[in-house]
């Protein structure tokens, strides 16, 4: 089977396309036929060498997938081979086949088609556990996104607006926040051309903002800060500025403020029943219409290098998928 593997840490242009092998089922395993697998930011980090996981060489990049269960080893009673399902691994999605516990697969619904599929488990489910565990977001409080045409800002949107939270969009573009708005923000901030923390104050009032998401970092942090609400919840979910902001405590003194980690890829491994319970409310909350899983574009598995050259380049509003 076609697989594309990162053998040395490098550029997305020295992945390599080679056969490998095809996977087998063990105990509590299934095989899975992958039909779409989808690309995040942290896949141009980990064949850098650049993230907090270093998989022994060679790996595939790509975290999550769609596709048909193949076959499945001893014990596994919860799916069966021609299950329609998606799944997540950390890694290693980039091939035509991967192997996994089989209780980490999420039975897929007849309308959700594999390349939306592929990609709602890591923005979706950042995002809920973000703001419904991490944050304990309430319905009427103010939710600032940055980033928020990103794979995981336009995933906090939606699920905000679903919990009720007045959402305020940021982003470094116009275009980029009109795609916010379109996805149910109800304000928004052009922080390439506005003071973010000038117009966060604006828009959040005397009582400041609620909760902030966090997935770009850099100088927005403590620009963000400036306009939490007493005993508001800043969300660090990532770093996509390049730069790990440091924030000067003195600030979430004087706002009796919290700032959470969001440490969703661990989290699953922790608390796995919960995380499937996680997943199986986002793929009904797809069914019944109320989430987009936008794709932004598709590319065929032989033009990896190309699909995470589009994430670098800050080019892309949602997801990008593989098709494989
Ligand atoms: N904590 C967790 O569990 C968790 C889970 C998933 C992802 N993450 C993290 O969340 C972040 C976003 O991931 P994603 O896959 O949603 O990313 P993405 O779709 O590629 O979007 C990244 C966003 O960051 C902004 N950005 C600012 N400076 C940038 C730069 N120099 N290069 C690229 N983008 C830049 C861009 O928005 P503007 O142009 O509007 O600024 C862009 O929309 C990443 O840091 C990722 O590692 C964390």
């Amino acid at each position: 089977m076609k697989a594309i593997l990162c053998t040395r840490f490098g550029t997305p242009d020295e992945l390599e396309i080679v056969d490998i092998a095809p996977p087998q089922a063990g105990p509590g395993e299934a095989v899975v036929r992958v039909a779409a697998a989808a690309l995040n930011f942290f896949d141009t980090l980990i064949i850098a060498g650049k993230y907090q996981h270093k998989p022994p060489f060679p790996f595939s990049p790509a975290a999550e997938f769609a596709g048909v269960v193949d076959s499945v080893g001893a014990g596994v009673t919860e799916i069966a081979p021609g299950d329609r399902v998606m799944g997540y691994m950390g890694w290693g999605a980039a091939r035509e086949a991967v192997v996994v516990p089989a209780r980490q697969l999420v039975k897929l619904p007849d309308q959700l088609d594999f390349e939306r599929a592929a990609g709602l488990t890591v923005t979706y489910g950042t995002a809920l556990y973000a703001l419904r565990q991490r944050a304990e977001l309430k319905p009427g409080e103010s939710l600032v996104v940055l980033g928020a045409s990103s794979g995981t800002g336009v995933a906090a949107i939606e699920i905000g607006k679903i919990m009720g939270a007045r959402v305020i969009a940021c982003a470094s573009s116009d275009e980029r926040l009109a795609f916010a708005r379109d996805h149910g923000a109800d304000a928004t901030v052009n922080y390439a051309a506005e003071d973010l923390r000038g117009a966060l104050k604006k828009l959040g009032g005397a009582h400041g903002i609620d909760v902030i998401y966090d997935p770009v970092g850099g100088p927005f942090t403590e620009r963000a800060v400036r306009a939490m609400a007493w005993q508001g919840r800043y969300l660090v979910v990532g770093f996509a500025a390049g730069a790990i902001p440091k924030l000067a405590l003195n600030l979430v003194l004087l706002k009796s403020c919290d700032v959470r980690g969001v440490a969703w890829g661990a989290w699953t491994r922790r608390e796995p029943q919960a995380q499937h319970a996680l997943l199986t409310q986002i793929v009904d909350w797809y069914a019944q219409g109320r989430l987009s899983a936008h794709v932004h574009a598709v590319y065929p598995l032989a033009e990896t290098a190309a699909a995470l050259k589009m994430i670098a380049g800050r080019k892309v509003m949602g997801k990008i998928v593989l098709r494989v």
